[in-house]
């Protein structure tokens, strides 16, 4: 992904009162007094008003969550509110606006907010969850006793299925009494889940975040606002365990900020160990949203004049499709091919065309997509290609469309496959220009 210079946390739990919400805005708020320059952001996909109580200012209502998805500019929809965290309005029956989760990350890859946002989520796994676990760059996930632990797994499993680095889930030990110890082995709570995590494979932080009265009275008072521990609970525990999890946090959106960012964990070993040269052009970002992707599912694609390649989303490549005629037409094995003859400056007239192969490289169909469909399939172009339009000159997108995993493409039998395609094709277009 361009780097936009927005790190996305999300913290994340299916168990209810887990203490999501208690961490995600406090989070928010010793984020921006550790880093006063930094704009933090903060919303909540939950039906409560938690965001809203602590951090709105009078009365004021401003453009609610739903709003993200639309497309208007994110800088405009946050309101700045107390502590300097910029928020929006929570919403109280949230509806997903299509079955995209790929659409979150989207919208924020492109730009118009910077810092770091904090997403709050219910404890389920809904739409919303799953937008932002897949559009995180680190995943808090609170857990306070075993079944939350156990838990974890299911979380980290929808990350993966989803196409996000299940990496970037770290647990946060939350609700810790000290004072309780689990009578079988005579350990404390936090030890037990620190030994537990480990046994599971699970990261942890290397803080928590104790069970205080003080901050439970933050939240259960009379009044509906609500205040943060860093104002109004100073003298416990938890003021210092924030601090701390906010350094954690902090380190980890520095790490994010070095160039030398590595792919994803997964990819790089199923990358490993293949011939030199072969996944030397591999991007781990995924051109139709700019995210990370594995390869474990989607689809290969190669740039057929440098030789860049990586992997689609499932979504994201039906996502480019999806106004196309074409798509009733698509094989199961073969290609797809998006190519802009002229340069990337295509002005009003949009003459990107797209193009279906069958499995021996035969063409299906050609057809010039519409003018909306190519301001799409140029963005995936300026991704897929790193270049920009007043660079581009006859680019062609090749994806191969076929069942396997697209990892296939990068062993021998697979690239073979992908070799004769390409050769087909490009046979194919050179014949077509001297039609
Ligand atoms: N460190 C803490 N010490 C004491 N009480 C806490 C602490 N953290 C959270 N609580 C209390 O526990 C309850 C649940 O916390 P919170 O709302 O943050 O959890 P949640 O995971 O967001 O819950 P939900 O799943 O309902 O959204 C709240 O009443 C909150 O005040
Ligand atoms: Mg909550």
């Amino acid at each position: 992904m361009e780097d936009t210079g927005l790190f996305v946390i999300t913290v994340a739990s299916e168990k209810g009162g887990v203490g999501k919400t208690t961490i995600a805005t406090n989070l928010a708020v010793y984020l921006k007094a550790l880093n006063e320059d930094l704009p933090v952001t903060i919303f909540s996909f939950d039906n409560h008003f938690s965001v809203d109580n602590m951090f709105a200012i009078g009365n004021h209502r401003g453009a609610s969550v739903s709003r993200i998805f639309s497309d208007e500019s994110l800088d405009a929809l946050v309101q700045m509110g107390e502590y300097g965290v910029q928020f929006m309005v929570s919403e109280r029956n949230l509806e997903p606006p299509d079955d995209n989760i790929a659409h979150l990350g989207r919208v924020l890859a492109r730009g118009d907010l910077s810092g770091i946002l904090v997403i709050d989520t219910r404890p389920i796994l809904d739409y919303f969850t799953r937008s932002a676990l897949l559009a995180a760059d680190l995943v808090l996930v609170p857990v306070k006793d075993r079944p939350s632990l156990v838990n974890v797994a299911a979380l980290q499993q929808a990350m993966a299925d989803d196409g996000n680095d299940p990496e970037r889930l770290w647990l946060v030990p939350s609700l810790i009494d000290g004072r309780t110890r689990l009578k079988e082995k005579d350990i404390g709570i936090h030890d037990f889940l620190v030994y537990s995590a480990g046994e599971r494979d699970f990261q942890v932080v290397d803080t928590l975040v104790s069970k205080s009265p003080k901050v439970e009275s933050l939240t259960t008072h009379f009044s509906s606002r609500i205040y943060p521990v860093l104002t109004h609970a100073r003298g416990t525990r938890v003021h210092g365990q924030m601090r701390d999890l906010a350094a954690f946090v902090n380190s980890q959106y520095s790490k994010s900020r070095q160039p030398d960012r590595k792919p994803p964990v997964r990819l790089l070993a199923a990358v490993e160990d293949m011939p030199p040269g072969r996944a030397s052009h591999l991007s781990g970002e995924c051109p139709g949203c700019g995210l990370r992707v594995t390869g474990q599912d989607g689809f290969f694609y190669q740039d057929l004049r440098h030789h860049q390649t990586g992997f689609f989303h499932n979504s994201c490549l039906d996502q480019l499709l999806v106004n196309a005629e074409a798509q009733m037409l698509m094989p199961e094995r073969g290609g797809v091919l998006f190519a802009l003859p002229d340069t990337g400056l295509i002005g009003e007239e949009g003459d990107v065309s797209l193009s279906l192969y069958d499995e021996d490289g035969d063409e299906i169909v050609t057809e010039n997509v519409t003018l909306e469909t190519s301001a799409r399939i140029m963005e995936m172009m300026r991704a897929a290609t790193g270049r920009d339009d007043s660079e581009m000159f006859r680019e062609m997108i090749l994806v191969a469309l076929d069942p396997e995993p697209p990892l296939f493409f990068l062993e021998d039998e697979g690239a073979h496959r992908f070799s004769v395609l390409r050769k087909k094709v490009l046979a194919d277009l050179r014949l077509r220009e001297q039609l």
